[in-house]
């Protein structure tokens, strides 16, 4: 995974004043523990990288408490923005990365049981807000 252990200790450092309130879990996030169902998950920037987004939104949907929200970003090929985005991240920074569209992510979301999606536009893609 690209920088992790700068993203890592980027969010240690920004979570501290929080530390009362927030628990920060380090690890892979198909394969690392997780207690409990959730009513917001939010993936912002991490689908850009991912090579196999259904295994993701399966899991996430499993994390859902009843009616719990996900919103997540989803780069999406849009010129100039997309051959600039592919030059920087897979030919600079040797990062991998990927786009979808707007059906592609009916059906992605629709396959890992979620209720509902509402997509948005964004500068570089598309924002989801999705419904257990
Ligand atoms: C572009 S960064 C976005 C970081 C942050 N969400 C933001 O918007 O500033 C992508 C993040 O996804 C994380 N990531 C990529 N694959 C992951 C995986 N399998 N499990 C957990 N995190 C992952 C990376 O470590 C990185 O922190």
């Amino acid at each position: 995974m690209w920088n992790w252990p700068r993203r890592c200790s980027c969010s240690r450092e920004r979570l501290a004043r929080f530390v009362d309130r927030v628990t920060l879990i380090e690890g892979k996030f198909l394969s690392c523990p997780l207690e409990g169902r959730f009513e917001v998950l939010v993936a912002v920037g991490l689908f850009d990288h991912i090579a196999d987004p259904m295994q993701f939104l399966t899991r996430m949907r499993s994390l859902c408490a009843p009616h719990a929200s996900l919103v997540a970003s989803f780069s999406a090929w849009t010129p100039p923005k997309g051959p600039l985005r592919r030059l920087r991240y897979a030919y600079v920074n040797r990062c991998p990365i990927y786009d979808y569209t707007a059906g592609g992510l009916d059906q992605l979301f629709a396959q890992a049981g979620f209720e509902r999606l509402e997509l948005r536009p964004g500068r570089a893609g598309l924002l989801a807000w999705a419904r257990a």
